[in-house]
């Protein structure tokens, strides 16, 4: 009976514990502020072609730091694609995103 009872209590302490390893987690990414959240997508989605700084230009990818185009013509891109570059769309989940995203890459024009 004691050794059953001990179990348990070890099962409710693992449980506990990792309770708690998540929650921090999920913390440490709300914490982040929206011009990070908007690096990080573009990093994860947009960097390979682009480049960190916009500028890398692979697979035909056009530099972002003297992009001329308005907030509504990059969310078309964004989402439907043009040429070579596809749809982000699914990938960036929500327009909520989409907007980070856009935010971050108007930073990086010179
Ligand atoms: C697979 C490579 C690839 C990925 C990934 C990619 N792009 Fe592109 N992007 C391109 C190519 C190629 C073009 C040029 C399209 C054309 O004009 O034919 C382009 C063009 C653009 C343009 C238009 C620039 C201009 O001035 O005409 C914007 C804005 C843009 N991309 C933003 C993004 C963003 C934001 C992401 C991430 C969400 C992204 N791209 C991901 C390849 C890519």
């Amino acid at each position: 009976m004691v050794l059953k009872n001990s179990i348990i209590l070890s099962c409710l302490v693992w449980l506990t514990v990792s309770c708690q390893e998540s929650a921090q987690q999920q913390d440490h990414f709300t914490k982040q502020t929206p011009a990070e959240q908007g690096a990080s997508l573009y990093s994860m989605h947009c960097g390979q072609c682009h480049g960190e700084d916009g500028q890398l230009g692979a697979s035909g990818a056009k530099n972002l730091s003297t992009s001329q185009l308005s907030d509504a013509q990059i969310v078309q891109i964004i989402k439907n694609g043009k040429g070579a570059m596809p749809a982000m769309k699914a990938l960036l989940e929500s327009d909520e995103n989409i907007n980070l995203v856009v935010s971050h890459l108007k930073g990086l024009r010179r």
